[in-house]
């Protein structure tokens, strides 16, 4: 795993800007898999400000995210669908038509996974973008989640639904459900980008950099991934030797 030490936010941002950059730049129909929560915000600032001043274009971009609460339908400002148009997608010039989320108000949710994970190996990722919870999650794959799964309903622990309420007016309105990609699908990007941000990440990082690879620690899998780079601000870095 590559390890990059960001000093504050805004350097993580940049170094995060600066490989997502990259790699369109390389592959101008690149699909990028994309992450919602609050650490990918100040890069999807900084991809909003380059193209607006010119820079990179996503006409080209396939966009797939990670996952989506149930029962939430796509122009609910809590959605992780609105939540990225929002902060990236309607900024950019990228074809909403080639982005995609889990739909959390299909009928079928069973068949909205296989749908999902159908799509996936039609839409290779060329990049992975993650954040990581306080307890080692990656996207909504608590500890505990089998590493091979694929795209799945969970039941979301007391732990996050505390951590997601800060979003909500109130705790009860959190969802309780979601889909989420598993470790095998995000395991399949070819590359992956996790960022880490806060003191309160900092025994998790430890556990993705240094501990067993474990169920436990669901982003602990990414020490056999070939090509995965993490950015962690000093906080988050602590007990890693930030
Ligand atoms: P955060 O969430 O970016 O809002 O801290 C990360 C996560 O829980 O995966």
């Amino acid at each position: 795993m590559k390890i990059i030490i960001a000093k504050d936010y805004e350097e993580l941002s940049e170094k995060a800007f600066e490989i997502m950059r990259a790699v369109v730049k390389e592959k101008p129909d690149a699909v990028l898999g994309l992450a919602t929560g609050g650490t990918p915000v100040g890069l999807y600032k900084k991809m909003v400000a380059d193209y607006l001043a010119g820079g990179t274009s996503y006409r080209r971009v396939r966009t797939v995210n990670l996952d989506e609460y149930v029962g939430l339908t796509p122009d609910n400002d809590q959605s992780y669908r609105y939540f990225m148009r929002d902060n990236l997608l309607d900024h950019i010039d990228v074809d909403l038509a080639n982005t995609h989320i889990e739909n959390g108000v299909a009928p079928d949710l069973t068949a909205e996974c296989a749908r999902y994970n159908a799509l996936l190996r039609e839409l290779p990722r060329d990049i992975q973008l993650l954040g990581i919870g306080a307890n080692g999650h990656i996207a909504f794959n608590e500890p505990g989640t089998p590493f091979n799964s694929e795209t799945h309903v969970v039941d979301l622990t007391e732990n996050t639904i505390a951590m997601n309420a800060r979003f909500f007016a109130d705790e009860k309105d959190v969802p309780r459900r979601a889909l989420t990609m598993g470790p095998k699908n995000i395991m399949d990007a070819k590359k992956v980008l996790i960022l880490a941000c806060g003191a309160n990440k900092a025994e998790a990082v430890f556990g993705l950099v240094n501990g067993a690879v474990t169920e436990q620690l669901p982003a602990s899998i990414l020490q056999k991934h070939a090509d995965c780079v993490l950015i962690a601000d000093r906080e988050a870095a602590a007990l890693i030797g930030g």
